[in-house]
């Protein structure tokens, strides 16, 4: 695959209203230029330090535009606060909306560092790594009330190399999200929820996906979740792949569908494909995964009847109901189990 080419594009949402108060610096003034082609490095730089030596509350504004193209960002700190209640609250009245913004794109780049960040209230996904290879997050902190609509707290799609560790989200849909083209992701210590839990998809929804390969969740917490470790996919029959995938260490506490992998995925509940999905999944394991299931069935399957999923590997498995035993649910589904597995495995 051809390399992308090196660019990255930050978009700052919340800084499109200027406080009367505050000192404004628009990197235009500083001789930023929006053409997409321009290196603005040194704008965003120059008006960030006068920013920094104002006397009084001060802006960096940032107008519409493509500003910034360069390899090796590092951002410390830091808070965005996406405002995004009004914009859930016409969603939520089902009233035809915008989709929202996201409160950190980080489109294209390469060797990113984001570290220490804080994102609350995103209209829409609250960070987004699109396109990227060797992007790490550490030390975020997200937010979003339970029921505040798509506010995923980090998704992945397309990108490659991409850590994110040591990292607390509260969100009202995934907190973490890999969609298409997620390679070699490395995901540890995460404390999320409440939320739906660290997803892999949904895959196949509109079209053939480029693959899902080598992922590892290590160490994740789950509290009040909708789900817990979970693949998802359409059933729908466009091609992809998820393969190489390792969930290790989890604690799940009072999560509704603690492992699922769920290939009839349909929200909404309406109008749902009923086909077949394309989708191929392998050698996905679940190694140490203990807790409580807010419903009865703890370990759920649901794999394509043309692409049954193969080598599930279940090892160390202890997950109770109202401290009684749980169950397991599997239809098109082959692999093994090893070690103490609670529900039984039905592998
Ligand atoms: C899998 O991804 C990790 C980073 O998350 C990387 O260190 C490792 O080399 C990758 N393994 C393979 C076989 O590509
Ligand atoms: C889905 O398809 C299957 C097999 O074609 C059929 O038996 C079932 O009734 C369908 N379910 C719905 C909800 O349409």
């Amino acid at each position: 695959m051809a390399r992308p080419k090196i660019f990255l594009l930050i978009t700052f949402l919340l800084i499109s209203s200027f406080t009367i108060a505050m000192a404004g610096y628009n990197i235009v003034d500083f001789g930023a230029k929006s053409d997409g082609r321009t290196d603005s490095a040194k704008a965003f730089l120059s008006a960030w330090n006068a920013a920094c030596k104002a006397n009084k509350p001060a802006m960096v504004y940032v107008p519409p535009g493509r500003f910034k193209y360069v390899e090796g960002l590092s951002i410390y700190g830091g808070t965005l606060d996406g405002r995004g209640q009004a914009l859930w609250a016409c969603k939520m009245a089902g009233r035809s909306c915008p989709v929202g913004a996201t409160a950190l794109t980080i489109s294209q780049g390469e060797n990113v560092l984001v570290s220490g960040i804080k994102i609350l209230n995103s209209q829409n996904f609250q960070m987004s790594i699109f396109g990227s290879t060797g992007v790490t997050v550490e030390r975020a902190t997200i937010t979003a009330p339970d029921e505040s609509p798509n506010t995923d707290g980090i998704h992945v799609q397309m990108s490659s190399f991409v850590t994110i560790k040591d990292s607390t989200m509260t969100t009202g849909d995934d907190c973490i999200s890999m969609g298409a083209g997620s390679t070699n992701v490395w995901i540890e210590k995460i404390n999320c929820g409440p939320g739906h839990g660290i997803s892999i998809g949904s895959l196949g929804l509109s079209g053939d996906d480029e693959g899902v390969q080598n992922v590892t969740v290590k160490s994740a917490i789950f509290t009040g979740t909708q789900n817990g470790l979970r693949v998802k996919t359409w059933a729908k029959p466009y091609k992809g792949m998820v393969k190489g995938v390792t969930f290790q260490n989890a604690v799940m506490k009072n999560v509704q569908n603690p492992i699922v992998i769920d290939q009839n995925y349909c929200p909404s509940q309406k109008n749902c494909p009923n086909e077949s999905s394309g989708i191929k999944i392998s050698q996905v394991k679940f190694d140490d995964v203990q807790g409580s299931s807010a419903t009865p069935v703890a370990v759920k399957f649901d794999c394509s009847r043309s692409n049954p999923c193969t080598g599930i590997e279940l090892k160390d498995i202890k997950l109770r109901y109202q401290n009684k035993r749980a169950q397991a649910f599997c239809k098109n589904a082959r692999g093994t189990a090893m070690g103490i597995v609670e529900p039984p495995s039905c592998l």
